[in-house]
């Protein structure tokens, strides 16, 4: 049943038509106009004053660069590999709870999307669509987000599930022992059907007498908080499967993780959803990439909203990005014409940055175009 509030603005939003959005911002504000107000601060929101969650894009909004010109652009091919996989441009999908919160579709549409467009997409665990039906649309085998949960079993469970099904790496998520203070959800919560969570359900989960109102926080709540390094090493004796973790930031904890074989690493600050006022993954980047000589493949995500955030990132050297609100934000306008739309945005915006700072493939593009 609709509330009386969201009632009122579902009758007075007139839908904008897809081609009159031409940028990230654009979608996100028909989104907050189309989404009930609790939904959309979900997605939005971030932890204590939003600190984090505003750096990230302005950190890149800082960053300038010094274009290159005179280099003879004709074409481009932003084709790329990231972990073995051949991608059609270094964008991949983030791992985002409950997408059938925000269109009916939910995770089945992003992956259509993102299977058109020849990206990667990393499921979560708190996925509202099967890993089976997810990965049948996909022409890029997904990666698979897990928690070690206290309960061994339903972590064990959840990566052969994906194993079996091809999935093709395990993404850990190590930002979130804890569930933030989120003021937004305090203030507006979202309520969750549990029968929503058919994989962690599938996995051996019960989550039958949970109020619907906590379920958000009683999930986070069965992830293990004092989980350390020894605990990758058990994650690596149940799976031959690349191993990512998801939510480093410290120098020093990259490099044990280096230390440590993991053949990716996701520099984040979960969406600024986890510590306000850690650093953002683009700072991150800057401080270590120089002087790690590492076959460890680096993402950055958080605030990346146009094709000049994904350039610097790329000349800083992360393999590539990925994006988490801005997919939200298409799935909400247009399901996945909307996501679809929103990708192609970024892949355009990817180009011309390039075309405009000398590069015509993603090989070429280097630091020196950084101003320091
Ligand atoms: C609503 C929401 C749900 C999220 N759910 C998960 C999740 O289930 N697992 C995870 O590892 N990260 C999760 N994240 C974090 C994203 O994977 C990603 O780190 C972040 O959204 C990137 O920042 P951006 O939204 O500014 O692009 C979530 C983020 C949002 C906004």
């Amino acid at each position: 049943m609709l509330s009386v509030k969201r009632f009122i603005k579902y009758l007075s939003y007139k839908p904008k038509r897809l081609e009159t959005l031409f940028n990230v911002y654009q979608f996100e504000k028909e989104a907050s106009q189309k989404l009930s107000k609790n939904i959309f601060d979900f997605f939005a929101g971030g932890a204590g004053e939003e600190l984090s969650l505003r750096e990230n894009s302005a950190a890149f909004d800082r960053l300038k660069l010094i274009p290159r010109m005179l280099k003879g652009i004709d074409s481009f091919n932003l084709s790329t590999k990231i972990l073995g996989q051949n991608v059609s441009f270094p964008v991949l999908i983030a791992p985002m709870a409950f997408q059938r919160l925000v269109h009916k579709q939910g995770e089945m549409a992003v992956a259509k999307a993102a299977s058109q467009h020849g990206i990667n997409m990393t499921v979560s665990t708190l996925s509202t669509s099967g890993l089976k039906d997810i990965k049948d649309v996909s022409s890029i085998p997904p990666w698979l987000q897990i928690y070690i949960y206290t309960d061994r079993e339903i972590t064990k469970n959840l990566i052969n599930q994906a194993s079996n099904l091809g999935y093709e790496a395990i993404v850990l998520t190590v930002d979130t022992p804890f569930y933030a203070k989120r003021l937004r959800e305090l203030q507006n919560p979202i309520s969750l059907s549990s029968s929503l969570l058919i994989n962690l359900v599938e996995a051996g989960l019960k989550l039958d007498n949970v109020d619907p109102y906590s379920l958000p926080k009683y999930l986070s709540s069965l992830i293990s908080s004092n989980i350390s390094w020894k605990d990758i090493e058990w994650l690596r004796s149940v799976t031959t499967l690349p191993i990512l973790l998801k939510g480093l930031l410290h120098p020093d904890d990259i490099r044990i993780a280096v230390e440590h074989n993991i053949n990716g690493i996701i520099l984040s600050n979960h969406g600024g959803r986890q510590l306000d006022t850690a650093i953002t993954a683009l700072e991150s980047l800057q401080m270590v990439k120089e002087d790690l000589k590492t076959k460890t493949e680096f993402i950055v995500d958080g605030g990346i909203r146009k094709g000049t955030d994904i350039l610097k990132a790329l000349a800083l050297g992360a393999k590539g990005v990925m994006i988490g609100r801005p997919i939200i934000w298409g799935l909400a306008v247009a399901g996945e014409i909307g996501v679809s739309k929103v990708i192609n945005i970024l892949k355009e915006e990817l180009s011309m940055a390039m075309a405009l700072s000398g590069f015509n493939s993603i090989d070429q593009i280097d630091k020196d175009i950084i101003f320091k």
